[in-house]
């Protein structure tokens, strides 16, 4: 099955300020990068054109093509935040900051949007701090209600956001972690915050940062659900429009490398220094510029090459190749490169939602974790690049072993 929305509306342009959007980047046809399944649905797959483009009006990168939503966050997506140790304490540490600044008065009242298993509203929760989640996804949501955490099972929108501040109150902070980027109706989501948020409320979000994308080639950020590729320029001028200011920017090394944006309504706080900085060191680098990023659709293709050079070869040889974590990010690259089970012969995954299915697209069996040590593989490809140091302090014993990990971020090596 094809997605037939390559001549729909919005194709070619801006979803911020309808500008025209060139595209710089073919990743072919990819099925859902969540779409974990069994083998007797092997035909039933849901594909579409991933390519990426640029706007010549306001700098923001974007997919050319827009999956409906529905499609992707449904009571069966299987991506659980709190599965990272790491990801685990950097939540923690966000919702105790906002707990000391932001949220440090009396009736304070918290949204987040995307709260997934509840992994940073648990904090909030436990302070007793009122606050609500929004997420469409039911089977999370359904976690996150578990540990005693407000949860509204729906999409952040227009819409909602105001229903949410009729029913209860502004907000002083809504927040997003790896969520906004996913939004193509940005415009809706910034008037849904323009409904909710106090007057001298913040709208905080993370996400992965085009800047260390572009710098690491680290092409598989790039699938269906996340549609934008942020840089601190670009989103400066989008909040504009919808009456806000970037007030501050922050570099964070989760995910491969993401930029936590801080908005606030027009004229309610200075800008930090940090916001200009940013931005004038992401023109010093040109960094969304044509050229710049056609430079980085060509490294995109070498580390193609590489890799499926290296796993072919590998396979002359006779070894034997796994990989770990059923990452999202790794539909991309086996789509795109045509890697199998052939190439790699299962993946190995801490997530039970993904174990004993197949990889969207490329159909390579997904094992628990535990396998792992059970029968170590020659090489395993470790597709969780953005985990690897919380994987590889788990997993020394593989080295020790004999053997080695392949990682393609930022070039194909073996370590
Ligand atoms: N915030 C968590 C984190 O950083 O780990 C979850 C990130 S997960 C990649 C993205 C989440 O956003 C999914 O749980 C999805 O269901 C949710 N989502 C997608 N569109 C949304 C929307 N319009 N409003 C609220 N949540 C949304
Ligand atoms: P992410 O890169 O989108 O966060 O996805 C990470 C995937 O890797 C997710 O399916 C869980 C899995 N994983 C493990 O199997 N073991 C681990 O130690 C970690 C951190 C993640
Ligand atoms: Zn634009």
């Amino acid at each position: 099955m094809t997605s037939g929305a390559e001549s729909g509306p919005g194709t070619g342009r801006c979803r911020v300020c309808g500008g025209a959007v060139a595209e710089f980047l073919d990743l072919g046809r990819q099925p859902l990068s969540d779409a974990f399944l069994h083998g007797a649905d092997a035909d039933r797959e849901f594909f579409f054109r991933l390519a990426v483009g640029r706007c010549s009006g306001c700098t923001m990168v974007q997919l050319m093509e827009e999956v409906p939503r529905e499609r992707m966050f449904h009571f069966g997506y299987p991506y659980y935040s709190s599965g990272s140790e790491v990801m685990r304490k950097h939540f923690a540490a966000t919702a105790q900051y906002f707990l000391e600044t932001e949220l440090a008065r009396p009736d304070a009242f918290a949204v987040e949007i995307g709260c997934n298993d509840g992994v940073l509203l648990r904090t909030v929760s436990d302070a007793g701090v009122r606050h609500l989640g929004f997420e469409p996804s039911g089977g999370v949501a359904e976690v996150a209600r578990g540990k005693g955490i407000e949860v509204r099972a729906d999409f952040f929108e227009e819409r909602t956001a105001a229903e949410t501040r009729r029913e209860h109150g502004p907000a002083n902070v809504i927040f997003a972690a790896n969520t906004i980027c996913h939004i193509p109706y940005l415009d809706s989501v910034f008037r849904g915050v323009d409904a909710l948020l106090a007057d001298d409320g913040v709208f905080v979000f993370e996400d992965p940062y085009l800047g260390d994308i572009v710098r690491k080639t680290s092409f598989d950020q790039i699938y269906d659900e996340h549609f934008y590729f942020f840089t601190a320029d670009s989103l400066r001028r989008a909040g504009g429009r919808f009456g806000f200011d970037l007030v501050d920017v922050r570099r964070l090394p989760v995910h491969g490398g993401e930029v936590r944006y801080t908005f606030a309504r027009t004229g309610a706080r200075p800008p930090a220094a940090a916001v200009g900085e940013l931005i004038a060191a992401e023109r010093a680098q040109a960094l969304a510029d044509p050229a710049t990023l056609r430079g980085f659709a060509d490294r995109v293709g070498e580390v193609r090459d590489d890799l499926v050079g290296l796993l072919t070869g590998l396979r002359r040889q006779g070894k034997r190749v796994a990989a770990y974590g059923a990452t999202a990010k790794s539909a991309t690259v086996t789509n795109f490169c045509g890697i199998g089970p052939e190439l790699i012969s299962r993946v190995y995954d801490s997530t039970p939602a993904k174990q004993g299915l197949l990889t969207p697209g490329a159909h390579i069996p997904v094992e628990p974790a535990e396998g792992f040590s059970a029968g170590y593989p020659d090489y395993a490809v470790l597709f969780a690049w953005n985990h690897a140091d919380e994987i590889m302090a788990r997993e020394q014993e593989f080295r020790r072993a004999g053997g080695r990990w392949i990682l393609y971020v930022p070039d194909v090596r073996v370590v």
